[in-house]
């Protein structure tokens, strides 16, 4: 079975589907034992790049991630986030994706969702790209992080949008901090699988940003759990390190040709 069918599937079986962003070979290698879908997200500009927002990361910079992690993935669905401003319009995103997929070979892109831009969507699913699609707190659009569908006219708005890109032949859709009872009614309305970042259980899957679960991002919000403080674990390395050099202990004739 195909990979899009095989969660797909899932969604009928209610089996959970799981999802993290990798920015790199080796966290994908690992990521890839485990995954069902894997992101190359634009929150690569956040998380590894120190940006205040993920609407300056260049598709160039993007595209150089997406080969790194597509190196060691073989498995899992491989997602490339597009990034701000790369599909205005369809002749824009047609350019765009087609040289994303040819230069990463990931299996499909991810567009968050202004609104309006369903006819895109339907456009790219025409020519045989598979679109995964975003809706909720979508940091593209939105101007400050807050919880979304709280009032009857967000709710309907959401629910609408999940509704017209799931017609638009979109394969899954990420809702993002999108209020639990709201989540839950967009998962059983349409049919096509729903992965949660601070969305809640309802979801069909759950993706994170992996430097967050690892405790190294250094952004934490109420949605995100710790694995991990990896933060303390490389302090922890760092420091020893410090320490062999300055008491001449590193390096030793086994570290010396
Ligand atoms: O860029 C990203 O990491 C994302 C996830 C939060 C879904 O879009």
């Amino acid at each position: 079975m195909n990979f899009f069918k095989k969660i797909k599937n899932y969604k009928k079986l209610k089996k959970k589907i799981v999802c993290l962003t990798a920015y790199s070979k080796p966290i994908g290698k690992i990521l890839d034992r485990y995954c069902d879908i894997i992101l190359v997200g634009d929150s690569v500009a956040t998380a590894f790049y120190g940006m205040k927002n993920t609407k300056k990361i260049t598709l160039d910079t993007m595209i150089s991630h997406g080969k790194s992690v597509r190196e060691s993935v073989k498995k899992s669905i491989l997602v490339f986030d597009m990034p701000f401003n790369t599909y205005r319009n369809l002749n824009e995103a047609k350019k765009n994706i087609k040289r994303v997929l040819n230069e990463t070979k990931c299996n499909a892109v991810k567009l968050e969702s202004n609104g309006k831009n369903f006819h895109i969507i339907r456009k790219l699913v025409k020519s045989k790209i598979k679109v995964m699609g975003h809706i909720g707190y979508t940091p593209q659009h939105k101007k400050s992080f807050s919880p979304q569908g709280l009032n009857n006219n967000d709710k309907n708005k959401l629910i609408n949008e999940a509704k017209q890109i799931e017609k638009a032949g979109a394969f899954a859709i990420v809702l993002e901090c999108v209020n639990s009872k709201l989540a839950k009614e967009i998962t059983n309305v349409i049919k096509i699988p729903t992965i949660g970042i601070g969305s809640s259980h309802h979801c069909d899957g759950q993706i994170l940003v992996v430097d967050d679960l690892l405790g190294i991002s250094g952004f934490y919000p109420k949605f995100v759990k710790k694995y991990l403080n990896l933060e303390k674990t490389i302090d922890g390395a760092i420091k020893k390190f410090k320490k062999d050099v300055l008491s001449k202990k590193f390096p030793n004739n086994t570290n010396t040709y």
